[in-house]
């Protein structure tokens, strides 16, 4: 196929948001233990905290960071995780059958995002607990002093505050798999409460009120409207998630995954603006797009380590990932950023081991899934402002989306560079793209890189831990202002633009 694409550097959608980049770090499976907190490993800190997962964290270069669940979160009493760690409970965790030693808390937790210089995103429990906890987090994590939560936080060795802006109200409440979980109506008018409450302490939080499970969940659409009636005075944002595989080898299906987000974003920024604008409010609710990744759910569980045995961190949602998942991942991140203009924060779910894109062996190595390789360049490369990119391409029909672009962009520009983002959705054959990159005023070409390989399936393993890694594209070239470049079938790629 053949494809032309404009830029405008007038079009401009929105300044890129370094929350684009967040993640999630949840207590589940080996995510925080034998993942991002090993003290018996050959790299850990004085903490305990592998530093050879930090060097990958910071590669990665992810932002806000949400934690600590996720379903975890619904029934998670954080007073157990603060204090000397010898008296912290061993509590079970009811959402993914396994125990929690409390080892690593709200404390610890913001020593290693210290090391990775993230932001923290913390979530409340609404589904065991409801307003006056979430008061007291907030007074231990955020008061400076001389309160008898502020202090217990500096008898416990941190004597300044967290200052945490970002709070999620729960998580999932419309899931019946959710500890607590809600009808729309009975969340609303919790997160409503809460939130109100939350804001006489500091009105300056962002705060999240949980969207949807997914879009394909009985009430969706109508459970964000029935929460935003109740809380849109109150929050700042309201959740998205979503998680996308192949189905039954239908890859062209699964590459215009993104098409689905697309359609997803624009009808939850719909409903919140159907709300708002019937409460005659001049206030816009964003989306906290908290949760979004490729998971293969099904397929997995089945060899999770739940069972009917309480374990600690056992192995769970250890999805290994391939070329065709990485350049969905890419893909989805891509529309993420063209959404920026209301899509002003989003995590990948998740970071380490579980569903993630670094992971781990205890006593062991790191290593980079393929999935990592978009979202790291795309987060070094973009910068400045998302540009809508016009693009004229070919369509192919997909049995679970409708039409869709064989090939797909994003350009995002900033004073002295810009960078463009592309896939191929083609199965078969290479595309020929050429970009009218003139309004850029770009000179140069100043790298040029394309995920993709003979075999869409091929993984990075323990035993192969480097057997998909992005390379150069050496078709890329810029001459009068057009910017030609040919992408291999099924593949995504950055240019980088001087
Ligand atoms: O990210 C894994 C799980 O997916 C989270 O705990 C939950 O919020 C979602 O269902």
């Amino acid at each position: 196929p053949r494809a032309h694409v404009v830029l405008d550097k007038q079009a401009v959608i929105a300044p890129v948001r370094r929350r684009t980049f967040g993640s999630f770090v949840e207590h589940l499976g080996r995510c925080v233990y034998t993942g991002l907190y090993e003290p018996e490993h050959p790299t850990a800190n004085d903490d305990g905290f592998r530093m050879d997962v930090v060097a990958l964290v910071r590669e990665l270069g992810s932002t806000t960071i949400r934690y600590p669940g996720g379903n975890f979160v619904s029934g998670f009493r954080w007073e157990d995780s603060v204090g000397p760690r010898d008296k912290r409970p061993v509590r079970r965790d009811l959402a993914w059958h396994s125990l929690e030693s409390n080892q690593v808390g709200l404390d610890e937790f913001t020593r290693w995002l210290g090391l990775t210089d993230s932001e923290l995103m913390l979530a409340v429990n609404l589904g065991t607990r409801g307003i006056q906890p979430a008061l007291d987090l907030l007074e231990y994590a955020n008061h400076p002093s001389g309160t008898a939560l502020s202090d217990l936080r500096i008898a416990n060795g941190t004597p300044e505050p967290h200052n945490v802006r970002m709070w999620c109200l729960g998580n999932e409440m419309d899931g019946s798999w959710q500890t607590g979980f809600m009808t729309a109506d009975d969340y609303g008018k919790l997160a409503a409460r809460t939130a109100a409450a939350m804001k006489m302490a500091d009105k300056e939080l962002e705060l999240v009120a949980c969207g949807s499970s997914n879009s394909g969940m009985p009430t969706f659409g109508d459970w964000e409207r029935t929460v935003l009636e109740h809380t849109y005075d109150y929050v700042d944002y309201v959740s998205c998630h979503a998680y996308y595989q192949e189905h039954d080898g239908d890859l062209g299906s699964f590459l215009a995954s993104a098409t689905d987000m697309d359609y997803f974003i624009d009808t939850v920024v719909a409903t919140a603006d159907h709300v708002g604008y019937k409460k005659r409010s001049n206030k816009k609710i964003n989306i906290s797009f908290d949760e979004w990744n490729v998971w293969y759910q099904k397929e997995h569980a089945e060899s999770d380590e739940v069972n009917d045995e309480w374990r600690h961190a056992p192995r769970q949602l250890e999805d290994v990932y391939s070329v065709a998942d990485a350049v969905v991942v890419g893909n989805l991140l891509m529309t993420l950023l063209k959404h920026s203009d209301r899509v002003t924060s989003a995590s990948l779910a998740q970071l380490v081991n579980v569903i993630a894109p670094i992971m781990t062996e205890p006593g062991g190595p790191a290593w980079r899934q393929t999935t990592f390789h978009p979202f790291s360049i795309t987060s070094r490369l973009a910068s400045g402002e998302v540009i809508r990119p016009l693009i004229q391409a070919p369509v192919y029909d997909t049995a679970r989306h409708g039409e869709a672009s064989v090939i797909d962009a994003v350009a995002t520009a900033d004073e002295d560079r810009a960078a463009v983002f592309l896939v191929n959705r083609d199965l078969h054959e290479p595309a020929q793209v050429t970009i009218d990159v003139r309004s850029l005023g770009s000179t140069h070409v100043t790298e040029a890189v394309t995920l993709t390989d003979a075999d869409v399936y091929a993984k990075n393993t323990f035993a192969e831990q480097n057997r998909v890694t992005p390379a150069p594209n050496t078709t890329a070239q810029l001459a009068d202002g057009v910017l030609s470049i040919e992408l291999p079938p099924v593949s995504w790629a950055a240019v980088g633009l001087g």
